[in-house]
């Protein structure tokens, strides 16, 4: 695939580039996203009513469990060509910021290392009246049991019906209001306040790209919208860029 020049142009002259990541980009490393059609032994589950506090409160030990599943398959996956090929994107331009939905902590596996994590992560855990991070307790209960106050322990993950970290997010908006590329990548763009983020940027004058196999909420407004998988769009994008 050829892309538009004048894309390619924008990619060499850029100085400030955001890039958010949603599920999609570690769905060729064998996670599976929230919003495709679940398979295998959580598929009588709804992977986004178990990411409530609500349901964490009536049922801890089925939440627990499914993060345990979740953070077991985080662990044994390995980056793909579109998490690399997001590491190498940091040292081609003077600004550049990562902003992920995702909380398997790929992108640091692939070598990101500016990276801002708006939605925690899963391998660490915190105590759910008290938000402690916690580091070590006792396996034989599930879910575990914080050793200061004895609440059980959940991951340090943002659910839905939660605020997002405040600086965090401060620095999301801020740094996306004046980056002149913005790449949405690999998300279904429903879930705010993340989902503003592209329009943001858009609104203060950047070139917008979305990389997504299907359309989305995004599609019509971006400059581009390329429709694959990022693992295969974005290394191709950035070989036409930059070494050509
Ligand atoms: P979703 O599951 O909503 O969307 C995943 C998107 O990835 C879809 O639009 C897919 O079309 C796309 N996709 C699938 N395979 C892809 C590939 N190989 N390359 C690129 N894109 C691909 O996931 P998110 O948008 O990340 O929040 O969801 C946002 C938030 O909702 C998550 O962070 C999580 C979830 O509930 C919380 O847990 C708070």
């Amino acid at each position: 695939m050829r892309f538009p020049q004048d894309l390619l142009n924008a990619i060499r002259k850029a100085k400030n580039v955001i890039v958010l990541t949603g599920a999609g980009v570690s769905a060729e490393s064998g996670i599976p996203t929230f919003r495709d059609a679940q398979t295998g032994l959580w598929a009588q589950y709804d992977p986004v009513e178990l990411a409530t506090p609500e349901a964490f409160a009536k049922n801890p030990k089925l939440v627990w469990e499914w993060y345990t599943w979740r953070r077991e398959l985080a662990s044994r996956a390995n980056p793909n060509p579109g998490h690399i090929a997001l590491a190498k994107m940091e040292n081609l331009w003077s600004q550049f910021l990562l902003i992920t939905q995702n909380t398997d902590g790929l992108h640091q596996k692939a070598g990101s290392q500016k990276v801002l994590e708006l939605h925690g992560n899963i391998q660490r855990t915190k105590c759910f009246r008290e938000g402690r991070r916690v580091k070590s307790w006792n396996e034989d209960q599930i879910p575990p049991r914080c050793q200061q106050c004895g609440s059980y322990l959940r991951p340090d993950v943002v659910w839905f019906n939660e605020s997002l970290p405040n600086d965090l997010l401060q620095q999301a908006f801020d740094s996306s209001s004046v980056a002149d590329l913005f790449f949405s990548i690999g998300t279904s763009s429903i879930v705010q306040p993340a989902a503003s983020l592209p329009l943001v940027a858009l609104q203060n004058g950047a070139m917008g790209v979305e990389i997504n196999p299907t359309q989305t909420p995004l599609t019509q407004t971006m400059t581009y919208s390329f429709q694959g998988p990022a693992g295969v769009v974005l290394p191709n994008l950035l070989e036409q860029a930059i070494h050509k």
